[in-house]
């Protein structure tokens, strides 16, 4: 048997301990029955046919290795169909396909987020034997309750809001923590909730400048003069929210700062007069070692997807629900976010505890 496996799309905490989890149960059921094939740079290596013959040894001592040794790429799914001169006319999709029959793959396990799952399941459709794993810091894969590298990047970006809190109660000036999502909130909600932010603003609540200027205006005048904000790198306001995406991008592209959370700090300065200061963790958040939580998920996964693979199932990613690892078919998964609703349980909770979250 032989199976190709590829990383595609943001790196995340915890691929090469998924990728060593499929590995590890496969030698360990088919012996030298199974010959695993490394694809370079996720969907790249399979167009271009870039690929190795793995062995076991490289799955060993990755287990607590950041980022992914296969390595990955984006690849827009716009562009799957589309012919390319490159390709003597041939689309993506094509030059995948021959990959695919070229080296005789019985199976490819697809390790990605979002746009990830969109391709596989046009694979799946074209007749390619597809298990994926859902992978991704922003936890907004729909059909599953998590993603792996989520609670990593969780545990990053709240020890940053937990740094910042002891430099900003000492100068009584107001933080923003700017958190990874454009489109969803998952990771800044988490992290605002788990460092005790002051304010939470997300991509799903559209935010009140006013709203958000009376809770800091309010904590100093309860003796409390440093405020923390945990802003998603896409949140955006009351104002934006009523714009089409075309007026919104354009807004956007105009806009003079170089992110939301600076705009906010303008703006906050203009109409407090407080001190105010922007940290942005970045790219640290997908960064390093997967925490103990990841590990052990993407132990869970990586051994389900070879139990798919050993009973011919294919066309599924597997998913954690209600705590227990399930298949969901691809065609379920493909094309849907996972967005934070506005009343779900966590929102609610952030709530009670008199967080804002900017409305
Ligand atoms: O999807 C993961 C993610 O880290 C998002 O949170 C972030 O908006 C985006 O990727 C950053 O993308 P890039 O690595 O291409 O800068």
């Amino acid at each position: 048997m032989k199976i190709g496996m590829l990383t595609s799309g943001g790196d995340c905490q915890g691929l090469n301990s998924a990728l060593r989890g499929v590995a590890k149960s496969l030698y360990f059921r088919f012996g030298k029955d199974v010959e695993i094939y490394g694809i370079r740079d996720g969907y790249r290596g399979l167009i271009e046919g870039d690929l190795k013959k793995m062995s076991p040894s490289d799955f060993s001592g990755i287990l607590t290795l950041g980022g992914t040794i296969l390595g990955t790429s984006r690849q827009s799914f716009k562009t799957m169909c589309t012919p390319m001169e490159e390709y003597n006319g041939k689309t993506k999709l094509d030059k995948m396909l021959e990959t695919y029959k070229k080296y005789k793959l019985d199976a490819l396990v697809i390790l990605g987020g979002n746009g990830t799952h969109k391709t596989a399941n046009l694979l799946a459709q074209n007749g390619v034997n597809v298990v994926s794993l859902p992978k991704t810091i922003d936890n907004d894969l729909w059909g599953t309750d998590m993603t792996f590298g989520f609670q990593s990047a969780v545990d990053i970006a709240t020890n940053v809001i937990d740094c910042i809190h002891s430099t900003a109660s000492s100068h009584g000036r107001v933080f923003i923590v700017e958190v990874m999502g454009h489109k969803v909130g998952w990771l800044t909600l988490y992290a605002g909730i788990s460092g005790g932010a002051d304010v939470i603003l997300i991509p799903e609540i559209p935010y009140d400048v006013d709203k958000v200027c009376d809770v800091l205006k309010a904590r100093k005048k309860n003796g409390k003069p440093f405020s923390i904000l945990a802003v998603a790198e896409g949140a955006l306001s009351k104002e934006e929210a009523k714009l089409s995406k075309k007026e919104f991008k354009a807004a956007r592209a105009s806009m003079k700062e170089p992110s939301i959370s600076y705009r906010l700090a303008n703006e906050i300065a203009e109409r407090t007069g407080q001190e105010i200061r922007v940290t942005l963790p970045g790219h640290f958040q997908r960064g390093g070692s997967p925490c103990a939580y990841d590990r052990m998920l993407t132990t869970r996964f990586g051994t389900a997807a070879a139990d798919l693979i050993a009973n011919k199932q294919f066309g599924y990613m597997v998913a954690l629900r209600d705590n227990k690892v399930v298949p969901v078919p691809l065609s379920e998964v493909a094309g849907k976010l996972k967005t934070v609703s506005p009343d779900c349980e966590e929102v609610l909770s952030a709530k009670a505890m008199g967080i804002s979250m900017g409305i």
